[in-house]
């Protein structure tokens, strides 16, 4: 058998799951149950001292994690480095814009380019739907691959680090929370990513504000309640998450203008103060303040965004923690 051949065979079906349930690619929340979401979240807590500040560790020490970000990144790509380095990895960082990539070079031949320099995990931004999976059958066993967003369908560690803040930040369990999600759902792999491990998570109430042309087509299967009218939307919510318009991912303007989008449907003082008193605020970012949110918001005193970013930091740590150990135990080390 070729190398090659080898490598398909491998490939055939590559489960982001071990038998025993362990994770060794982390590529999206959906396959993963109540049990495994959580320990993610108890694994990212474990990262934090008694003053709420994170903590260093060994767990990847010795290991070789390389960053392929496909798509541009500010907090996904420096929280991923970050968490890294917490977790002692030698950490290489790939410039794809100067990269072999531009020369017509295939995703498969430059993943298997990295993989002769020993390669232990690749983190991976795409926009083509599925990179992240497709990767995962390509490489040979025991190298990890963690999804940082592949286009439209799924940004898993973004919704980890929802669940998180929502965890730490929030004063009634998932069970009880009603929370909306409010802007440009149909482009988002955030969305997605969040209903998904919402309602795994035990969230019954859970709402999408939008107008129809930013909503996906069927998006009331997914067992959330649609509301085209924000003011009615956000009524007792106890979370608020805002979304950006993914410009880069609509092919003609599908809005008048953003004065107008920021009248029907940003997030203000106003519609804030219709949810529960208290209510989280949060953003992915990057946002785009007086279109989907008001300054006044997202710098308000009800605003958890910048504790999302540091909150990316203990997650990220944990899945790449908790995959590497999957590898390990996969490989029966
Ligand atoms: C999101 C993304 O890239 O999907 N941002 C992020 O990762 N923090 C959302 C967005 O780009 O709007």
């Amino acid at each position: 058998m070729t190398d090659v051949d080898a490598r398909l065979n491998a490939s055939l079906v590559r489960p982001q799951l071990n038998d025993d349930g362990a994770i060794r690619h982390f590529l999206g929340v959906e396959g993963l149950n109540k049990a495994q979401l959580e320990n993610i979240i108890t694994k990212a807590m474990s990262y934090f001292d008694q003053d709420g500040k994170l903590t260093n560790t060994e767990e990847l020490a010795g290991r070789t994690v390389m960053n392929l970000f496909f798509e541009p990144s500010t907090r996904t790509r420096m929280t991923f480095e970050a968490a890294q380095k917490r977790l002692g990895a030698n950490v290489l960082n790939i410039d794809i814009a100067r990269s072999s990539t531009t020369k017509g070079e295939s995703l498969r031949d430059t993943l298997w380019n990295l993989e002769a320099m020993s390669a232990d995990m690749f983190v991976v931004r795409h926009n083509a739907s599925g990179a992240a999976h497709f990767m995962a059958t390509q490489v040979t066993p025991n190298i990890a691959i963690i999804n940082a967003g592949d286009g439209w369908h799924a940004h898993p560690t973004q919704a980890m680090l929802d669940m998180l803040t929502i965890h730490r930040e929030a004063t009634k369990p998932f069970d009880e929370l009603s929370v909306a999600i409010i802007g440009d759902i149909k482009h988002s792999r955030v969305a997605r990513s969040d209903i998904s491990a919402l309602k795994t998570l035990g969230v019954k109430d859970i709402r999408v504000i939008a107008p129809r042309t930013l909503l996906p087509k069927g998006i009331e299967r997914y067992g959330v309640s649609v509301f085209e009218n924000i003011d009615e939307g956000v009524v007792d919510c106890d979370v608020l998450i805002g979304l950006r318009i993914q410009n880069e991912r609509i092919g003609s303007p599908l809005l008048a203008s953003s004065s107008e989008y920021f009248k029907a449907y940003g997030i203000t003082d106003e519609r804030v103060a219709k949810a529960r008193p208290n209510a989280l605020v949060m953003h992915p970012g990057p946002m785009n303040r007086g279109v989907e949110i008001a300054s006044s918001v997202a710098d308000g005193p009800q605003s958890v965004i910048l504790k999302q970013v540091n909150n990316g930091i203990a997650v990220r740590m944990a899945v790449m923690a908790l995959s590497v150990a999957g590898q390990d135990a996969y490989k029966g080390l």
